[in-house]
């Protein structure tokens, strides 16, 4: 505390602390807020786990974005909310932390929550499923692949590296480029038909060493810690909640 009793460290004006808390006063709202502690969420998330219609959820979403409460941005036809990161929403981080878990509104939120995180991973892996086959193909297409693979080969440097796990290795191009100076190799996917692809296009490389396990990347199937070196390429984007894919 300063002396003159106020907390010490940035301060958020009054009247924007006045709009942050007016905002945030509001059932459907505060729901929102709690939702979206757990990570992004769409428009369309939010009408499966509230039960309110379209236009509704948007004007509350446009309310939280007029009071700094929230963020968005698009991603194709898309737009994903996620809380934002300035002094207003910091005024209702504390609010938010405070919250009874076990209110069973809330309780209810976190378990449709649950399901539609569910539905939308079931979604991606059908997709990876039916694009397996021209995967390669279409990778080539997002960013010129080989001056990414020059920069991926700088960074790793030419030491021999022990041992690489290559998290969402999909046709397992990372592991073509990287396995050869590897001592072990293991390639993950949750996608049986990626590693189909994977498993001929190493075997076509004569990588015979390298294993491939089928998996989730959010309970991979190692001990922690076991890998020197870890890589995960154009996968982040695709997942619900990148950083706790990370952790
Ligand atoms: C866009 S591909 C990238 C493949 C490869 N890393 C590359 O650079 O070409 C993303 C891969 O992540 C995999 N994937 C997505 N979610 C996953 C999860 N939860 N666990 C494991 N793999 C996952 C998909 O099956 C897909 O093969």
């Amino acid at each position: 505390m300063s002396p003159s009793g106020s907390i010490a460290g940035p301060a958020i004006g009054l009247q924007s602390t006045v709009t942050a808390l007016r905002a945030a006063a509001e059932e459907t709202r505060l729901r929102i807020l709690l939702l979206l502690t757990e990570g992004e969420l769409s428009v369309s998330d939010f009408t499966d786990i509230l039960g309110q219609s379209q236009p509704r959820i948007s004007r509350h979403l446009k309310v939280l974005a007029e009071a700094g409460l929230v963020a968005r941005h698009r991603e194709g036809a898309w737009v994903f909310f996620r809380l934002a990161e300035g002094l207003a929403a910091l005024s209702v981080h504390t609010l938010l932390g405070a919250l009874d878990p076990g209110d069973a509104r809330l309780a209810e939120d976190r378990e449709r929550l649950a399901a539609a995180r569910a539905r939308r991973s079931e979604a991606a892996q059908a997709f990876f499923a039916r694009l397996a086959p021209r995967w390669d193909e279409l990778r080539s297409l997002h960013v010129s692949e080989s001056d990414v693979e020059a920069a991926i080969r700088d960074i790793v440097g030419p030491a021999p590296i022990g041992s690489l796990l290559d998290i969402g290795t999909g046709t397992g191009r990372m592991l073509q480029l990287l396995a050869p100076i590897a001592e072990r190799a293991m390639g993950l996917d949750a996608s049986h038909a990626m590693l189909s692809v994977a498993r001929a296009h190493l075997a076509r490389e004569g990588l015979r060493g390298v294993e491939l396990r089928q998996g989730d990347l959010h309970a991979p199937p190692f001990p922690r810690g076991g890998f020197d070196l870890v890589v995960m390429h154009q996968v982040l984007h695709y997942l619900n909640d990148p950083a706790r894919a990370i952790e």
